[in-house]
């Protein structure tokens, strides 16, 4: 990582401040103000060891320090010595590092291989994958990649729902009203049609929620017919759920879902016993969370079979035993929220310290512009037929643009993808927003589109400045006096701030942190561009403008990695 806090620390060290160069190189900051600099050293600690005013020892810092090669200018504000970097500087480091570092550009080791879970995804089976899903399934594919990034060992989980008295359910009416047929055609949808058919029929005979309640129990027993109806269930619902994730490019390390955790109930119902968290209410067996100001969290219905929480419990547990996790994140809706505090403070009364570990990562709901979806009413809006729809909407826009590129399905499905992926991750997560076709896929936006078309821009410079210049440019021996303009030094900055922004965004768990600096590199190159003639007749001139050029490239393509997308070459 480019670390400009580490040198400048070194820089302001002197014995006699009482700290140490770590603690200066904590202390200094970076103003928003870009007019008070590009770092800041705040003096106030200071003033206890020298005893002397905050300002006045910002001033003895500045004439000390002013000389240093390392700046332009060096000025004393109130207790801050305000420091600017010399532009030659920071465009030489930024470039050197970058080109050397090439695809691990943007990444660091802070995480030092150490295990971290994320949980994302985690539809439900025989149930539609729908608009909802991209969230966790987008945020959280983000959420690995940068743990990945930032140098943990990072297990994908989807945590299916796969388990529950829904299956009695779905089972009791394939075998009133179902075919092999129509689900292996269609099995989400036909599964969906026969579990709402189920809830219409109910209305008129009870007995068939009698009836539904027994299969689940059969199942729960592991009887043999039930348990492989079930099982096909799930095998079609994935073959579904794959055909999404292939699309977006993403993969997961597990698909352990929550029937995964069902053998192991016993173990748990006991431990609440034991440890006198569990008292009977109304048959059904609770722990009291009054205390706390929440409800209570239903451990076992009356008839004894399990619920998600309880199923929650077994899988941090077990995810603890078989991965000693340093943290474990789940990627789940904001509606959860209430759900993950009380399957927080029940392992927490259960003894269990690494609960601090566990991370519920909330989100909020998308809408569609024409009302919101919901599967109740059935109107439902695949995942599938979206990015579908995404791939269409782009091919048109690339023939009409007559957009450059080899194979025009390939780049429509790049584009077309990631555009929505993009827009999933440009505002911060919490936030509801509306989906809009407009917004996703305009090219001139701060967009997904944009962000590839500039990243294409860089690599079309590239080839035409031709393979001798680019050779050259990439040896780095490069006269850095051409590279002094404002814009160069804007873009340089931008790009340079990249592995910071990365560690800020696994910290917070918040890929829009990410998406915003791709967006700033992307604004500044095309400044760069627009300001400057690139591939210009002076050779040298034409190198160090090129190795900008490259840099940037570089830093786009990583950090549309961390956002899980591709940079197409050519568009
Ligand atoms: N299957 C659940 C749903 O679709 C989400 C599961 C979230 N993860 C968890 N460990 N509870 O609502």
């Amino acid at each position: 990582m480019i670390d400009f806090k580490k040198k400048l620390a070194k820089i302001i060290f002197s014995d006699d401040l009482g700290l140490s160069i770590e603690e200066i190189e904590n202390m200094i900051e970076l103003p928003t103000d870009k007019s008070m600099g590009d770092y800041a050293f705040p003096c106030f600690r200071l003033a206890k060891t020298l005893r002397k005013a905050p300002p006045l020892i910002a001033k003895s810092i500045v004439e000390k320090i002013a000389k240093n090669e390392m700046f332009d200018d060096v000025k004393q504000v109130n207790a801050y010595v305000n420091m600017f970097l010399n532009k030659e500087v920071v465009v030489k480091e930024t470039i050197t590092t970058v080109l050397d570092k090439g695809t691990e550009f943007g990444k660091s080791d802070i995480g030092q291989g150490k295990p971290v879970i994320v949980e994302y995804s985690s539809p439900n089976i025989a149930k539609p994958f729908h608009i909802g899903h991209i969230r966790s399934t987008v945020i959280g594919n983000s959420i690995y990649k940068l743990y990945d990034a930032v140098g943990y060992d990072v297990i994908r989980i989807n945590h299916l729902g796969d388990y529950g008295t829904q299956f009695g359910k779905m089972i009791v009416a394939y075998r009133h009203w179902g075919n092999e047929a129509d689900v292996k055609a269609d099995p989400i949808k036909t599964l969906l049609e026969y579990y709402t058919k189920f809830h219409v029929e109910v209305e008129n005979n009870p007995s068939l929620d009698d009836e539904a309640r027994e299969v689940f129990s059969k199942l729960e027993k592991g009887a043999k017919d039930e348990v492989e109806l079930w099982k096909w269930f799930r095998e079609e619902s994935l073959k579904e759920f794959t055909k999404v994730y292939d699309m977006l490019g993403i993969e997961f390390d597990s698909y352990k879902g929550e029937s995964f955790y069902s053998d192991s109930m016993p173990r748990f119902i006991k431990e609440l016993k034991d440890k006198k968290l569990m008292v009977e209410s109304q048959g059904a067996q609770i722990v009291d969370l009054e205390e706390y100001g929440m409800n209570p969290a239903l451990i076992t219905k009356s008839d004894g079979s399990t619920l998600y929480v309880t199923r929650d419990i077994a899988a941090a547990v077990y995810r603890k035993e078989n991965y000693n996790f340093e943290k474990n994140i789940y990627v789940v809706a904001s509606q959860q929220n209430l759900h993950f505090q009380q399957w927080k403070k029940v392992l927490e009364l259960m003894g269990y310290e690494w609960v601090k570990d566990c991370i519920h990562v909330p989100f909020g709901l998308v809408s569609l512009e024409d009302g919101t979806m919901s599967t109740r009413h059935g109107r439902v809006v695949f995942l599938e037929d979206v990015l579908k729809q995404a791939v269409d909407k782009t091919r048109e826009i690339i023939v009409e643009k007559g957009v450059m590129t080899d194979d025009i399905e390939e780049t429509a499905k790049t584009v077309g993808i990631g555009a929505v992926v993009f827009q999933e991750l440009s505002n911060s997560r919490i936030k509801d927003y509306v989906f809009s076709w407009d917004k996703v896929l305009n090219f001139d936006g701060e967009t997904g589109p944009y962000v590839q078309y500039t990243h294409a821009r860089a690599c079309s410079l590239m080839k035409k400045a031709g393979e001798e210049t680019l050779k050259k440019a990439l040896s780095k021996d490069i006269e850095y006096k051409y590279l002094t303009s404002e814009s160069a030094y804007i873009l340089a900055k931008e790009v340079y701030a990249l592995p910071r922004v990365v560690i800020e965004a696994a910290e917070k768990y918040e890929p829009s942190i990410v998406t915003r600096q791709v967006v700033n590199i992307a604004q500044a190159f095309n400044r760069f561009y627009h300001d400057e003639h690139i591939l210009v007749k002076n050779e040298d001139e034409k190198v160090a403008k090129l190795a900008l050029v490259i840099a940037a490239k570089i830093a786009i393509k990583n950090g549309l990695d961390f956002l899980g997308m591709k940079a197409p070459e050519k568009m």
